[in-house]
């Protein structure tokens, strides 16, 4: 059985958080709201609740999950002596969504970490989620509350629709605050390396670290499918029902209406193939299609990137509800958010991009 807790962050009506801290205690799995997306959440020190994460989600066990903690201290707590550099970092940024990757000690299981000796930490900035972790008196091992390879959940519906049946609690605080997860960077190499863009701009910890940190292929969401197409070897992420394609170029600019094009063009040659079509476009760029008759999905402005993640898992889910079969998504620039954003859709689309040049 699932049971729905609607807790207004507002409030923190104390007999529901009770309700939630008992569950956690007990063992259960406990869908929370966090500023990103919402997680799937159990005690650090519960190891059999650990691994059910795994089950219930079909995640793969060499994926692990992250570490919530309420406060840097706590963060000290499960790891082994971090530098005065991440600490400042982390008390100027939590709590808030950037995940270090760090040495762990033994308090962390292994359960948690696919036996890696580091983990991932964050501190949520979400009122519900700290409360959670304040009164557990642990860390919440937690990853994104949906079922493995689906966008992560922005609203509590997504979270029911994937995990109802599933897990113990479902807590429903409305709509999460950026949409999108939070920015993972490992700071057990030199220089640090993103592995993850996020809801904090790459851009903005650096100039905060006066260190450029690294920014593989992977983390461009441009590598990985590569093995993907090796079967069995790496996994779905993000990804819709449909046949998704992203249209990018280097230059949304110069280039927007050569972009408008080739998406018309894609669209036009799909209509022999399939019968429900739709459009990820932009505030800017959404009324070239509407001649088109196909599922328009405006997701923000070209102006306005934070918006566009944070709409974006939500009409990846949008295009499933509506049966969508084929669908087209515009590129956006890969500055700040830019890159995170691109990120989510080369892999929804599982590398199924065109430049257009
Ligand atoms: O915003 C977020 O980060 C959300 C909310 C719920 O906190 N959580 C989230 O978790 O997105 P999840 O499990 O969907 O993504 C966690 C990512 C995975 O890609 C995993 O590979 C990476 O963190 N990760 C966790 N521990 C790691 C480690 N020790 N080394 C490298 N990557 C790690
Ligand atoms: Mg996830």
């Amino acid at each position: 059985m699932t049971e729905l807790i609607r807790i207004d962050p507002e409030k923190l009506e104390e007999e529901l958080i009770d309700r939630v801290v008992n569950v956690f205690k007990k063992g259960g799995l406990v869908a929370f709201p966090t500023e990103t997306v919402y997680g799937l959440g159990a005690l650090v020190s519960k190891r059999d609740s650990i691994r059910r994460i795994y089950e219930v989600k079909g995640r793969p066990m060499d994926n692990p999950l992250i570490i919530h903690v309420d406060k840097v201290e706590m963060f000290i707590e499960y790891s082994r002596e971090p530098p005065d550099v991440i600490v400042d970092l982390l008390k100027r940024f939590w709590p808030g969504p950037l995940t270090v990757v760090y040495w762990r000690n033994n308090k962390v299981p292994d359960e948690a970490t696919a036996s890696l000796p580091k983990a991932a930490f964050r501190s949520p900035a979400h009122p519900v989620a700290l409360e959670f972790i304040k009164r557990v008196g642990e860390a919440i091992a937690a990853p994104s509350a949906n079922k493995s390879g689906k966008p992560s959940p922005t609203r509590a519906e997504h979270v029911y629709r994937d995990l109802y049946g599933l897990v113990d609690v479902i807590v429903d605080s409305g709509d999460t605050l950026y949409g999108v997860e939070s920015t993972i960077i490992d700071f057990t190499v030199n220089p640090p390396r993103l592995l993850r863009p996020g809801a904090i701009p790459v851009e903005v910890v650096e100039e905060h670290i006066g260190v450029k940190i690294d920014i593989p292929p992977e983390a461009r969401g441009l590598s990985e499918f590569k093995e993907a197409l090796a079967p069995g070897m790496k996994y779905r992420h993000y990804a819709p029902d449909a046949e998704l394609v992203v249209v990018e170029t280097r230059d949304y600019v110069v280039k927007l209406s050569k972009l408008i094009e080739t998406v018309r063009k894609l669209v036009v040659e799909a209509k022999d193939r399939f019968r429900k079509i739709a459009i990820l476009c932009s505030e800017e760029t959404c009324g070239s299609y509407v001649d088109l008759n196909v599922y328009l999905f405006n997701i923000g402005s070209r102006e306005n990137l934070f918006t566009v993640a944070k709409r974006l898992f939500s009409a990846l889910r949008d295009l499933d509800e509506n049966n969508i079969e084929f669908a087209v998504a515009e590129g956006f620039e890969e500055l700040g958010l830019g890159l995170t954003i691109m990120n989510r859709l080369r892999k929804a689309s599982m590398g199924n991009v065109i430049l257009v040049d």
